[in-house]
């Protein structure tokens, strides 16, 4: 900048009064930050560039422009501080606090079904049963074949079982972990086993494609049928009801003998009989049962020392009792009115 310094002490008065002009004018924080850089910024401020002038100054001029120029800098200041400090008074007066923290606008849910198969595991933690998970796709010889099945079992039929590959399947039950913890382990052991299970099913109110079951398995010396009754009694008290009905009706499966299927008093008509239980008032929950020998077998335990029994229960199932939901299909279909009413601390 060159002329003399009377005209460098006027355009700084210029300078001053343009910017306050324009400060006053400004509404917005943005405005605000914009004008701060116009005017004082270190690099290209119009003010900054006065003082960047000083050094060719002769001294006396230099004197009064530079005790302008801070003046003008230091007045610019002032006002800046000024109108953001207004500011955000009005903000807050508006209830506009841009200082606050940030509340939380959205919170995921645990899903139900999740929420239901950690509390049976929790239920069984009391009686000494560890968690233990397996993957989901398996092998056939761990899906079927150790657990027992005898080749050509209509299970292992492709309209049951999605199969990604020549021996390896999307796992049918949770009981294949059995044959990998038996395998791994030597007893006494107590396991839960939750997860997801794959069937070629369609969709209807109480079926579904993918579902969740906790599988459980104790082996040891002289584990009994009463020793199972007793667990799934302790069990069904804990998660439905202290007087809650149980009973067990003998079933099949291959792995398991004896066999028993497991309902509770359906939690939803009080046993009078609803569309859920089909009008029989009681709610299936469960496969059951003595660990078969020739599973001892094929995952090398001697059969002759060791008992053991195991269940496999429908997550799903337990979940639409305990909130008295009549179709599956709500678990799955996403919907957020279903979800936002599992929101932690609600
Ligand atoms: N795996 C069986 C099913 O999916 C349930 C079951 C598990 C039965 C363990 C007996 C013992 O239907």
């Amino acid at each position: 900048m060159s002329g003399a310094p009377t005209d460098l002490v006027a355009a700084l008065a210029a300078l001053r009064a343009e910017a306050e002009a324009q400060i006053r004018a400004a509404a917005e924080r943005d405005g605000l930050q914009r004008l701060r850089t116009e005017f004082l910024g270190r690099k290209a401020g119009r003010v900054t560039a006065v003082l960047r002038d000083l050094p060719a100054l002769a001294i006396e001029a230099r004197k009064a422009v530079g005790q302008a120029a801070n003046e003008a800098k230091a007045a610019i200041e002032t006002l800046l501080d000024e109108a953001e400090a207004a500011l955000a008074a009005r903000e807050r007066a508006a209830g506009v606090d841009l200082t606050m923290p940030s509340r939380l606008s959205f919170q995921g849910a645990v899903h139900p079904v999740t929420r239901v198969a950690d509390e049976v595991c929790d239920i069984f933690r009391e009686l000494g049963f560890t968690r233990v998970t397996g993957p989901e796709a398996e092998t056939e010889r761990n899906n079927f074949t150790a657990l027992n099945f005898p080749p050509g079992h209509p299970a292992l039929d492709l309209h049951d079982t999605m199969y990604l590959g020549p021996g390896v399947l999307m796992r049918t039950h949770t009981s294949p972990v059995q044959v990998r913890v038996m395998g791994a382990y030597r007893p006494p052991i107590r396991v839960t086993i939750p997860g997801l299970c794959y069937r070629r099913d369609a969709w209807d109110a109480s079926h579904a494609p993918v579902f969740t079951q906790v599988e459980g398995l104790a082996v040891d010396e002289g584990v009994s049928f009463v020793d199972l009754k007793a667990a799934i009694g302790f069990f069904a008290r804990r998660f439905f009801a202290p007087g809650v009905k149980v009973r067990f009706r003998p079933s099949f499966f291959p792995f398991t003998e004896p066999s028993a299927e497991v309902d509770v008093e359906c939690q939803i008509c009080g046993g009078s009989g609803c569309p859920v239980c089909k009008g029989t008032g009681w709610s299936e929950i469960m496969g059951a049962g003595m660990v078969d020998p020739a599973v001892f077998e094929a995952v090398g335990l001697d059969a002759e020392r060791y008992t053991g029994y195991a269940f496999g229960m429908g997550m799903e199932r337990i979940t639409m009792q305990r909130h008295g939901l009549h179709d599956i299909r709500v678990l799955y279909d996403a919907d957020v009115r279903l979800h936002a009413q599992f929101v932690r601390g609600r």
